[in-house]
């Protein structure tokens, strides 16, 4: 007899390595730390239901010179610093349902020991070199100083206190030492030049540049777009001093004492430059998370062998796969740097990075608390606003590219209350009662056409599969939406509800509501990987185990007894979301009492009935005293007007696009939009260039238009038709934007 043909061998469980990007121990999480993490967690969630081995690790970045000077800011050690810092990320990695396996630091024994051996090994492999560089140095503060902590004018346009690195002003990109009159922005010091030995990593060896060529270009790694942007770096590179050079410049490596951070073997007072230490931080804390293991396996086995496996194992199994999900913004470091520390320390290089976009507030505003429109996640929590709303709005647009993406609060609104529980939560409220009610809680068999909508639903799995592993979750959901959407015409071409009270119709309710039951199981599976805590509870309600991908091969069973239904997701009320936006306390009262003006820019002509008095100058009484420090309330600022456009729909106003010397919070310079009712005495290109001043801290208003953030000064008669004209408000040469007007 022939042998039974023998089923082909169950595939191998994928292994995984999944990090996301060490957040800097300086602060609490931001909003955009949350969508980095959540979008992680989807992955990690989606793979595990497909039977993956994932190791999902993250850490604090506690090291570097910014950690270190707020920390002496705060009075407390870095180490302290960090720490307190670290204690308050539970509630945000709980509250959004962010399962990390492990969270560390930098700073933690298991990196100083990684990150030292990795620099050994590169040294060895000839990659190290020590040159001598010629540095600012606080003699106050006794120390070299990173180029962020001197300040000057720019040797360009003469701007005072800019940066040492570049022109917030000109934009002119130059070298600290280019600086006129420099200071030291931690002590005021003047700063003076002081040899010191630094270490390099010779990024600029051919075999780096050959490695890390094909590494990027093969279309293996990274994105198509950024593999494109990284080329850009083979074949030329900025210098300090703005001009450019060939091909991949070495990289420094070594900060001086004092220096919170990991001592270079052999090199007393000389410290790695945190973001040496930084991307090992994500092997360290694995190792971390590897070497607890064994010890808790130990003790559940009472053995004396280990029974978990050591780094170097865990890394050497050849079928792992090291992902990475970051920013945009540190690219360079994950692409070039950080795959080659790893190549010629002879380890395991990164399978994949994922790069991400940033998160903008309606319609590209950069997030921005002062503003109004920073999306607080601690604040989002306390609202009561449901984390799986967040989850389910960002899913819906991250599409696995490197692309910005909004929230939009009416956009959310929209897609939470049409979509998730208009589509997909009504689909088992509109049938569990009835299966509840008259059958006893009991599943019955679908009928043909049930069948074949079911049979319809299954089939989307591979796709979904297919979306979900290429982090293309906006694809993922806008199918499975589709998926409900069927189901919703089908209940609607039935009507369970009218069946309900039809003689003889007994079977064919059951029949109805066991499909609506099955496809709201599938529906549940496809966005389980994006709403892992809802899926939780359906499942529950199904009284079924908690579902796998494989499982939308299945079916639940006639006769299967199912739970009693109770509410799953409530619709989310608009109004939490103004509150979410809405500005602490103390500014939103400011804005109330400067509401007045109906056009920013000019005196509160329209609201308030003002008596003209033809004997006052310029037609009206003037205003009450004030005190100074009245005055010093108003924060007049410099501005520069980039760019002036009519608005539309407005026969009176322009909108302004202003420089006032600001940074976001990735020290990107960053403009205000203001509204400015100035249209009826300016062409917009008669004011683009020119310098103004504007009230700076006036509250923003949320405006037909959109939000206008300040207020340009312009001066007019009290009585305009008489006396018609708007006058905007200019300096004298050489007043630069952000300067204070006082
Ligand atoms: O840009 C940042 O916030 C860094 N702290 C990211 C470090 S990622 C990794 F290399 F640790
Ligand atoms: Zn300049």
């Amino acid at each position: 007899m022939a042998p039974a043909p023998s089923k082909p061998p169950m595939p191998a469980p994928r292994k995984l390595f999944v990090t996301t990007a060490l957040p800097y121990a300086n602060g609490n999480f931001h909003i955009g730390h949350i969508m980095e993490y959540i979008q992680a967690d989807i992955w990690v969630r989606f793979q595990r239901m497909n039977g993956a081995e994932v190791n999902f690790v993250g850490a604090d970045d506690a090291h570097g010179a910014p950690i270190m000077i707020a920390a002496e800011k705060a009075g407390k050690t870095p180490q302290q610093f960090v720490a307190d810092i670290a204690a308050g990320r539970k509630p945000y990695l709980d509250g959004f349902h962010i399962a990390f396996d492990n969270w560390s630091s930098t700073d933690s024994p298991e990196n100083h020991e990684l990150a030292k051996q990795i620099y050994l090994d590169l040294k060895a492999a000839g990659l190290i070199e020590t040159r001598t560089i010629e540095q600012f140095f606080d003699p106050e503060k006794n120390m070299f100083l990173p180029d962020r902590y001197i300040k000057g004018e720019c040797p360009n346009c003469h701007a005072k206190d800019q940066y040492g690195d570049n022109c917030e002003v000109c934009g002119k990109v130059y070298a600290p030492t280019d600086l006129i009159n420099p200071y030291s922005a931690l002590s005021g010091a003047k700063p003076v030049l002081k040899n010191s030995e630094h270490f390099f990593f010779k990024l600029s060896d051919p075999r780096c540049v050959a490695f890390l060529e094909e590494w990027t270009q093969n279309g293996q790694h990274v994105q198509p777009e950024v593999a494109r942007k990284v080329k850009e770096w083979f074949s030329v590179r900025t210098n300090p001093d703005g001009s450019t050079s060939e091909g991949l410049g070495d990289w420094d490596i070594s900060r001086d004492a004092p220096y919170f951070g990991i001592e270079i073997p052999d090199a007393p007072g000389k410290y790695f430059y945190v973001w040496l230490d930084a991307p090992v931080g994500y092997l360290a804390s694995l190792k971390n998370l590897l070497d607890k293991a064994c010890i808790e396996v130990d003790i559940d086995d009472n053995t004396a062998e280990p029974s978990g496996m050591s780094l170097e194992r865990y890394m050497a199994q050849p079928e792992l796969e090291q992902v990475h999900f970051i920013g945009k913004d540190i690219i360079t470091f994950h692409t070039l740097f950080w795959p080659a520390m790893l190549k010629f320390s002879g380890r395991k290089t990164p399978d994949k990075i994922c790069v991400h976009g940033f998160l903008t507030v309606n319609n590209g505003e950069k997030m921005s608390k002062s503003r109004g429109t920073g999306l607080d996640p601690l604040k989002y929590l306390s609202l009561g606003l449901n984390a799986e709303w967040l989850r389910y709005y960002l899913a819906a647009k991250l599409n696995g590219k490197n692309e910005d993406i909004d929230f939009n609060p009416e956009d959310f609104v929209a897609r939470v209350n049409s979509d998730l529980v208009g589509k997909y939560i009504n689909i088992a409220s509109r049938a569990a009662g009835f299966i509840g009610k008259r059958f006893g809680g009991r599943l019955g068999t679908p009928g043909d056409d049930g069948t074949a909508l079911l049979e319809a639903l299954r089939a989307a799995a591979p796709a979904l599969r297919e979306h979900y592993d290429a982090r293309d979750t906006a694809r993922a959901v806008r199918e499975t939406m589709a998926l409900a959407d069927k189901v919703n015409e089908y209940v609607d071409a039935n009507k369970p509800w009218e069946l309900a009270k039809k003689e003889g119709a007994e079977a064919r309710l059951h029949d109805v509501c066991t499909v609506c039951i099955e496809a709201f199981r599938l529906l549940t599976l496809y966005l389980k990987p994006v709403m892992p805590a809802l899926a939780q509870n359906v499942e529950a309600f199904l009284k079924i185990a908690p579902l796998q991908w494989a499982d939308a091969e299945g079916a639940l069973p006639a006769g299967h007894a199912i739970g009693e239904y109770k509410h799953l997701m409530q619709r989310v009320d608009a109004k939490l979301l103004d509150q979410l936006f809405e500005l602490p306390p103390a500014t939103a009262s400011e804005e109330k009492a400067a509401a007045a003006p109906a056009t920013p820019a000019k005196p509160a002509t329209k609201n308030v009935a003002k008596p003209v008095d033809p004997d006052a100058p310029g037609g009206e009484a003037l205003a009450e005293t004030i005190g100074i420090d009245d005055f010093a309330k108003v924060d007049l600022r410099i501005a520069k007007i980039l760019a002036c456009e009519a608005v539309e729909g407005s026969t009176k106003l322009l909108r302004l696009t202003l420089d006032v010397g600001e940074k976001g919070e990735d020290g990107q310079p960053t403009t205000r939009n203001v509204f400015s009712g100035i249209a009826s005495a300016y062409r917009p290109e008669q004011l683009v260039g020119k310098l103004t001043v504007m009230v700076a801290n006036l509250a923003p208003r949320k405006m037909k238009f959109g939000l206008s953030e300040g207020m340009v000064l312009a001066a007019s008669h009290a009585d305009e038709k008489a006396n018609p004209g708007i006058f905007v408000l200019e300096p004298f040469p050489g007043a630069q934007p952000g300067m204070r007007v006082r």
